[in-house]
């Protein structure tokens, strides 16, 4: 049978009913259901423990966000373009961790008997088992179809000219290319921020070629900045070493380079105090599993696999957009907290190289637009950075040559959240505690609040990213469409 002939999967408008009516009974129960369902899967598919991520597993944010995407899912059943944008960011994550279409039947299989197992037979019928079990083909036939078409995209992709593949894995790899780190850098003077430089081992001349046939050495590929890749090690703690762990690192540094450039925060033991309608209660956050296998054990000239770079903070379709007609560009402001200074990082040199000339071309499918790279930028960028401490803060030194080599274009602002009183943490004009609306309304000039088309690039914590949206959206009426975010988590 021909592939066009084979019917896709679809419901019946009673099982679109079914499905709608008995959401709210499976929401109610969501979070039981799909931990339910992560634990029996994963005891039947351990190998699959090379692909989830323990923490999210631990902490439950993996099945939150599974269990709120099939739920709204079942609200959108009869309007699936409202899903879109929950849908693409979730292709993405899937592609950058080699979710392959085999791995659906078995998500499936153990999702909804799941459901039938926390609901029992007398809410799931035969009738609601069904029309669950298509809804969910119809789910898995969206992503299995989004999915191939960006592995042809990237890594599937043969260069027209060489006729290499450009993004070359040995065999057994599965889209996983193993990178030499060449360099490491400290970003911050706590050493709490560092930044790893990764080339391929196929594009160093000493590397063997085992597995990868003629010697295909090749551009790296370009990416979108604000891009993430997955980078994944061997985790000696669990399963004697034999297990994986994989975790998104967005790319810190422009496209065009021969490198991959990823910073990487070392994730400390924490005591929080966790609030529930209980109470408060005290509890240990433990201290993270790659970041610190990554700061304690890899050094120069050690390997990890890492996979295409993947993820639309930085939209594609920015691309011909981001020059107005008028042929002004629009102002930019790129504000982050903590760690998530590292996708604003990769945009704010990514545009100004672009504005100096300098091409951000490599191999590869996606270029940003080259459209501006002929002259120099004159919108201004405005640079906001929160941060503990001027200790914890990364790539202060470049921020400053930044602003110092545009004047007039780029401005920087950097708050800390020290405790009040801390002299030592005094910069910018600023000290102590800085409530984030304080922040916000002394650079209220540096926002372009009443400039309709100035564009907010946003990262850090949910509730620092929440906070800023509501500034800007709630309180100052900002278009949410000019409004980007990047999560470093599971779910939105
Ligand atoms: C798109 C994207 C881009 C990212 N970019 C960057 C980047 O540029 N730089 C960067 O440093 N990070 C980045 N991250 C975050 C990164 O992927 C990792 O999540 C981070 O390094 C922590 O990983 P870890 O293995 O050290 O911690 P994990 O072991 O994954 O733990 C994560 C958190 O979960 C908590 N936890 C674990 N188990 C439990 C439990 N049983 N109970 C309660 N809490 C628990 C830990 O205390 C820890 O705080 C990004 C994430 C995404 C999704
Ligand atoms: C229709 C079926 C599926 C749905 C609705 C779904 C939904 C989701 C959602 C909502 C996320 C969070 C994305 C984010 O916020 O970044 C996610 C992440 C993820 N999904 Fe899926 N998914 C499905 C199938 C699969 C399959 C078949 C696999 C592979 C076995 C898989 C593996 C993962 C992994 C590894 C992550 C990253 C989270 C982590 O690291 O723990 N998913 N998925």
């Amino acid at each position: 049978m021909a592939v066009e002939s084979i019917p896709k999967p679809s419901m019946t408008p009673e099982q679109v009913a079914i499905v709608k009516s008995t959401a709210p009974i499976l929401k109610e129960h969501g979070v039981a259901i799909t931990t339910h369902f992560y634990a029996a899967m994963l005891a039947a598919h351990p190998s699959l423990h090379n692909i989830f991520n323990r923490a999210n597993q631990a902490t439950g944010d993996q099945p939150r966000a599974l269990a709120s995407l099939v739920f709204a899912f079942a609200a959108h059943a009869d309007d699936l373009p409202a899903l879109e944008p929950a849908i693409r960011r979730v292709v993405h994550r899937h592609v950058s961790l080699q979710v392959q279409p085999a791995h659906y039947p078995i998500v499936g299989e153990f999702l909804i008997a799941a459901v039938a197992h926390i609901l029992g037979p007398d809410t799931v019928t035969p009738a609601v088992a069904d029309a669950w079990t298509a809804a969910y083909a119809v789910l898995a036939d969206i992503f299995v179809s989004a999915e191939a078409d960006m592995y042809r995209d990237n890594q599937d992709r043969v260069d027209p000219v060489t006729a290499h593949k450009i993004w070359p894995t040995p065999a057994g790899h599965d889209g996983w290319r193993p990178f030499v780190i060449q360099r490491r850098v400290n970003e911050s003077p706590d050493g709490r921020i560092v930044s790893f430089y990764l080339v391929p081992q196929d594009a160093l001349p000493s590397s063997s070629d085992e597995g990868l046939g003629p010697k295909q050495h090749q551009p790296l590929p370009t990416f979108l900045p604000g891009q993430y890749i997955s980078i994944r090690v061997p985790v000696p703690e669990h399963g004697g070493g034999k297990i994986l762990q994989p975790r998104q690192y967005s790319l810190s540094d422009a496209p065009g380079k021969d490198y991959y450039r990823i910073t990487v925060k070392r994730d400390v033991e924490q005591h929080v105090v966790a609030e529930s309608q209980q109470g408060h209660h005290p509890q240990v956050r433990p201290a993270g599993l790659v970041s610190n296998i990554l700061h304690d054990n890899y050094k120069e000239g050690d390997i990890v696999e890492v996979t295409y770079p993947m993820g639309e903070f930085y939209p594609p379709s920015k691309n011909d957009e981001d020059v107005l007609p008028n042929g002004a560009e629009k102002p930019m402001v790129l504000i982050s907290a903590g760690v998530g200074i590292t996708p604003v990082m990769s945009i704010l040199n990514t545009v100004l190289a672009a504005a100096n000339g300098s091409s951000s071309e490599g191999g590869g499918a996606k270029r940003p637009s080259s459209r501006r790279s002929r002259s120099s930028r004159k919108a201004p960028i405005t640079w906001i950075h929160g941060s503990h401490s001027t200790t914890a803060r990364a790539f202060h030194e470049h921020v400053a040559e930044v602003v110092s080599a545009h004047p007039g274009v780029v401005s920087a602002h950097l708050f800390l959240t020290v405790p009040p009183g801390d002299s030592s943490n005094t910069e910018n004009g600023v000290q102590g505690r800085e409530g984030e609306g304080q922040g916000h309304e002394r650079q209220k000039g540096g926002l372009f609040l009443d400039d309709p088309t100035a564009e907010y690039f946003v990262c850090g914590p949910r509730g620092f990213m929440d906070a800023v949206r509501d500034y800007l959206v709630e309180k100052n009426g900002v278009d949410e469409a000019r409004v980007f975010r990047e999560v470093f988590g599971t779910g939105s």
